[in-house]
């Protein structure tokens, strides 16, 4: 049978899947059911300095593979996830989420993180697209580059890691990719979610927040996802692995992101739409789709996409 394992970081795995941030892992006994499922580790729900109620309601819809969110970044606040996250047995593993809503932010979260010790990896949230008035630092590549130059300063080498938005200029991958290779990143997490789309049903928006303008998740936004995984592991790196998350719902999905060059994944939407069992149930699709092509181990295809050659036909089925 196939190997999932796998190594973001220099830390092992067991799998390459995990929750996504901001899917069931706000509270502590969400993360504690992630810690028994067949999640190979959780990552919390990104932390503010302070807890924070997030967006009023409704601020969430599903429809079909996908989902709208405007949650404005509801969380219980960077000591609530420390306290949980150090007195885990497997600290070292679990990867701790953040989201400084300035830069001042950034070298009091990472005071209270080395003041209490955490050894694990951690996640800084460059993209959400849901705070009232505030633009997405990874648009903006001045204060982007600003924002580094602090993380740098605040964060020890290769403890850290950054999420960034989805782009879609293929001169944004380089000049994003530009900025981020200047610094001791343990890894790159693409993409957030695809901000401000707009649902409709009836008439009306199907969201409270921003006049119902909120972030896109789910099966539609798989190729954006991989295209920027794709394009990010061409330009970063080599030290600097990727998380792919975006449009995961299945095994085959998982296949595609590694072959892009992922070493681990994150379920959102998915996960959100349905019970922890997906875990299992992805695992063993991917251990099916890797028998089909007779891999054996996760690094024998990652980062392998084989480019189609000019005048070949299109092969497989059509997606
Ligand atoms: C309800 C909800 C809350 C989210 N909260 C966060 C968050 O706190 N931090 C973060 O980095 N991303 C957050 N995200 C984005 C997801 O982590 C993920 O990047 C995005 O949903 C795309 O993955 P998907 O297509 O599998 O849903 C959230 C997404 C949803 C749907």
């Amino acid at each position: 049978m196939a190997q999932l394992n796998t190594q973001l970081a220099g830390r092992h795995y067991i799998s390459p899947l995990m929750n996504a941030s901001g899917i069931h892992c706000g509270l502590d006994y969400m993360l504690d059911e992630l810690t028994h499922s067949k999640a190979a580790t959780y990552i919390t729900k990104s932390a503010t300095l302070q807890k924070r109620l997030g967006n009023p309601e409704p601020r969430y819809y599903n429809y079909k593979q996908n989902s709208l969110n405007s949650m404005g970044l509801p969380n219980e606040g960077i000591d609530y996830y420390l306290k949980y996250v150090n007195q885990d047995p497997q600290t070292a593993q679990r990867i701790l989420s953040i989201t400084p809503l300035t830069i001042e932010d950034i070298p009091l979260l990472s005071k209270k993180i080395d003041a209490s010790g955490y050894d694990g990896l951690i996640e800084i949230n460059l993209s959400c697209p849901n705070i009232l008035g505030k633009p997405q630092i990874g648009y903006d590549f001045d204060q982007m580059a600003h924002y580094m130059k602090v993380i740098d300063q605040s964060f020890y080498p290769g403890s850290y890691g950054v999420k960034l938005p989805p782009y879609f200029d293929l001169v944004h991958f380089d000049m994003v990719a530009q900025i981020l290779n200047q610094y001791p990143l343990a890894f790159v997490n693409s993409i957030n979610s695809v901000g401000n789309a707009l649902m409709i049903h009836e008439q009306q928006t199907v969201i409270f927040p921003k006049n119902g303008h909120g972030g896109l998740g789910g099966a539609t936004i798989k190729p954006i996802a991989l295209a920027n995984v794709h394009a990010f592991y061409q330009r970063l790196n080599k030290n600097i692995d990727i998380i792919g998350t975006g449009g995961i719902t299945n095994g085959r999905d998982v296949f595609e992101f590694i072959l892009c060059g992922a070493s681990m994944v994150q379920l959102g939407t998915v996960l959100a739409q349905k019970n922890l069992d997906i875990f299992e149930q992805i695992e063993n699709e991917l251990h099916a789709e890797m028998d089909k092509y007779d891999y054996k181990t996760i690094s024998e295809f990652k980062g392998k996409l084989q480019y189609i050659q000019e005048n070949d036909a299109i092969s497989g089925a059509s997606h």
